[in-house]
C-alpha cells in the first residue's frame, strides 16, 4: 500500500521561513519534518509514498536523492498551478496501484500508528476513513461530528465559533478507497475538505478513527516551535539512539559554555566562551553562537550566526541569518533567510523579518 503526502501548499502562515524553505523541509531536531512522516510510513509497513508537490519542490527532491530508504519508494508529482488538497491527490492517481491508499497532509507531526488506521478502515464499509484528534480551539481546522458508530455526521472546514459542538477535528491523515478518486474532477482546484468530505458524508460513506496519540500541525511559527520543543524532549518521533544532548563531535565548544538539554547542535558549529545554548534548542549546520550569547527555546537554521552577547529566545532564525552583537530576538519572532538584525535591536511579539532584510543598528527596540 502507498501513501500520498500533500506537500504542495505555500506555507503562508509560516512565512518568511517558507519563502525559501518548503514547509515539509523545516527542521525538527535538525531533521526535516518530512523525514518523521516517512519514518512513520515505513514503520507501518507501507511500500512507498507519492509526494504531491507544487510550491518549492526542488529542496524536497534533493533531500531524498541522497537518502537510502531501503525498499520504501518515493515518487513525485508536481502541479504547475495549485490543484488544492483533492486535486493534489487526484494528480497522484497513476502512481497508487489498486486498492486502498493512505493520504496525509504534509505538515502534521504525529505519533499515530498508521497501520491501526488502515486496519480500522478495512471492513468498515466506508469509502474513506479520516483520523480525528481533539484540540482546544477547532477554528483553524476541519471540525468533525461523528455518531456512535464513528460515521461522520458533519464536516465543517474552518468552523465559526458558533458552529463548534465538539473538540474533534480532522487530523489530516486518511485512508481512501480508489472510488474516491472518481469523485474528484481532474484539471481544476478541488478541496478535499470543502467538496469531497461533505459529499462522502452525504452518502454515509465517511468513517472516522479517533486517535489520542501526539498530534500537531506545524504550520505556524508558534506551533512549529512547540513541535520542535516536543521532538527535542523526546515526546514524539524518538529513535532508539535518542540523546537529550546531541552535540555533533565536530562542534567547537569554548570554555564556560552551558549546553542545557534537551538540545541538538549539528556539525560544523562554533559556540563561543560563556555562551548558553538550550534548553529546547536546535542549532543547524555551520552556525555560530558568539561569546556570552544565549540561545534558548529556539530553532537556528543552517549557517546562521548569533553574535556576542545577543539573546535569542523562543524564536526562529532562518538560514544564514545574523543576529548582531547584543541584539535581542524573542517572543516567537521569525527571521527570514539571510536577513541581518544589526547590533542592539530588540525584536519581539512575533515580529517577522523578510529574507535578505537588513535592520541597521538599534533601529527597533520594543
Ligand atoms: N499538492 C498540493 N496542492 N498540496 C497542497 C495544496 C495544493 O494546492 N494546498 C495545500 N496543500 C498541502 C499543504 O502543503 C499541507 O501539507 C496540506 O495540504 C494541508 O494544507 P494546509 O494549508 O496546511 O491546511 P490547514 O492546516 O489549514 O488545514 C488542513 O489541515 C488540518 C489539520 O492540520 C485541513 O485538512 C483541516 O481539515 C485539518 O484539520
Ligand atoms: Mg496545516
Amino acid at each position: 500500500m502507498k501513501a500520498v503526502v500533500l506537500v504542495g501548499g505555500k506555507g503562508s502562515r509560516l512565512r518568511p521561513i517558507t519563502r525559501t524553505v518548503p514547509k515539509a523541509m523545516v527542521p525538527l531536531r535538525n531533521k526535516p519534518y518530512i523525514h518523521y512522516m516517512v519514518d512513520s510510513m515505513r514503520a507501518a509497513g507501507l511500500d512507498g509514498s507519492v509526494l504531491s508537490m507544487g510550491y518549492l519542490p526542488d529542496p524536497i527532491q534533493r533531500h531524498f536523492a541522497g537518502q537510502d530508504l531501503d525498499i520504501f519508494s518515493i515518487e513525485y508529482v508536481v502541479e504547475h498551478s495549485p490543484l488544492g488538497t483533492a486535486g493534489g491527490i487526484k494528480n497522484a492517481e497513476g502512481r497508487l496501484g489498486d486498492g486502498p491508499f493512505v493520504v496525509t497532509n504534509g505538515d502534521v507531526l504525529t505519533g499515530l500508528d498508521l497501520a491501526e488506521v488502515v486496519e480500522a478502515h478495512r471492513g468498515s464499509g466506508a469509502l474513506a476513513t479520516i483520523t480525528l484528534t481533539a484540540v482546544e480551539d477547532p477554528t483553524a481546522y476541519g471540525l468533525v461530528e461523528v455518531d456512535h458508530e464513528l460515521r461522520v455526521k458533519k464536516f465543517v472546514e474552518k468552523p465559526g465559533i458558533d458552529e463548534i459542538h465538539t473538540s474533534l477535528i480532522n487530523a489530516g491523515v486518511y485512508v481512501f478507497e480508489r472510488e474516491v478518486l472518481d469523485m474528484i474532477p481532474a484539471g481544476r482546484e478541488v478541496s478535499v475538505e470543502r467538496e469531497i468530505f461533505p459529499a462522502l458524508q452525504g452518502m454515509g460513506k465517511l468513517g472516522a478513527y479517533v486517535s489520542s496519540s501526539y498530534w500537531r500541525d506545524i504550520g505556524t511559527p508558534r506551533s512549529y516551535l512547540a513541535a520542535s520543543h516536543d521532538v527535542l524532549s523526546g515526546a514524539v518521533g524518538r529513535a532508539p539512539d535518542f540523546e537529550y544532548a546531541s552535540i555533533d563531535p565536530s562542534v567547537r565548544v569554548s570554555k564556560g559554555v552551558a549546553l542545557l538539554p534537551p538540545v541538538c547542535v549539528a556539525e560544523g558549529c562554533e559556540i563561543g566562551a560563556g555562551a548558553t545554548v538550550g534548553s529546547r534548542t536546535s542549532i543547524g549546520r555551520n552556525c555560530s553562537v558568539g561569546e556570552g550569547a544565549t540561545v534558548e527555546g529556539s530553532i537556528l537554521f543552517d549557517g546562521s550566526r548569533v553574535e556576542e552577547g545577543a539573546i535569542v529566545r523562543n524564536s526562529i532564525v532562518g538560514p544564514g541569518a545574523v543576529v548582531g552583537g547584543g541584539a535581542i530576538v524573542r517572543g516567537v519572532s521569525v527571521l527570514g533567510a539571510g536577513c541581518v538584525v544589526g547590533k542592539g535591536n530588540v525584536l519581539g511579539e512575533g515580529i517577522r523579518v523578510n529574507p535578505g532584510g537588513h535592520l541597521p543598528e538599534g533601529c527597533v527596540t520594543f
